[in-house]
């Protein structure tokens, strides 16, 4: 079984899939962890360094999907935390638009949705990477509403106001639904899920419900 759900930032993706793994026995695969990972790497090493170790670098998952380490060169570092600091997400949707970033990332994820039931969560999954999967979403909300779980998501975490937040889910949006490789885009046969006025629960079962018609 494999499920495939593509959504702007902020659009509850994550809580929504880790949820959805649980009830219906799948793994969790959350790409913008990797695309965030290769971000922070990218700090680290030139492109063409980055380019050569990324092949063989091992993204290890663990705790449902929500924890993420990296292993290369026998050496494991655990992400989890420095992946989601603002130095990061600001420059991660320029990372994610190299053509072969995105092409060595894409391989690792197919590989691993080949061997596993998997729910995998990006911004190209139901259009590139598993194009074929069995149950496709497009999970979407208003750019307040994003903006608004976002903020309330990180209190305590940066002192980013409001504003900033929606200003930085804007930007995010153009660069990912713009650039010319693996653009998000809703797909024809992926289910539109407008999330603004729905709970999690109700966001969760509409999905339950398709992975229950699609498995008979
Ligand atoms: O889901 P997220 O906000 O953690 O993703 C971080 C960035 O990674 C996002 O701005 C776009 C990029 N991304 C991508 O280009 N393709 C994916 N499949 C997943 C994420």
């Amino acid at each position: 079984m494999q499920v495939a759900v593509d959504g702007p930032a902020g659009s509850g993706k994550s809580t929504v899939c880790k949820r959805v793994a649980i009830d219906n026995n799948l793994m969790y695969l959350d790409t913008g962890a990797m695309y965030r990972s290769v971000a922070y790497l990218s700090l680290k090493f030139d492109r063409d360094k980055l380019l050569d170790i990324l092949e063989s670098v091992e993204f290890i998952f663990s705790d449902n999907g929500s924890k993420l380490s990296l292993k290369s060169y026998e050496e494991v570092e655990d992400v989890t935390d420095i992946i989601r600091s603002s130095e990061i997400t600001a420059i991660v949707s320029t990372v994610s638009s190299d053509e072969l970033i995105r092409k060595i990332l894409t391989v690792k994820q197919q590989i691993i949705a080949s061997s596993n039931d998997i729910i995998m969560e990006g911004r190209d999954i139901t259009t590139v990477v598993l194009p074929n999967a069995d149950v496709k979403i497009f999970l979407t909300a208003s750019v307040e509403e994003r903006a608004k779980r976002r903020y309330a998501e990180v209190q305590g975490v940066t002192d980013k106001s409001y504003d900033e937040i929606l200003a930085d889910i804007i930007k995010r949006d153009d660069v990912d639904s713009n650039r010319d490789i693996a653009p998000l885009v809703k797909s024809d046969d992926s289910h539109a899920l407008d999330t603004t006025a729905l709970t999690l629960d109700e966001v969760i079962f509409e999905i339950g419900k398709l992975i229950v018609e699609k498995r008979g």
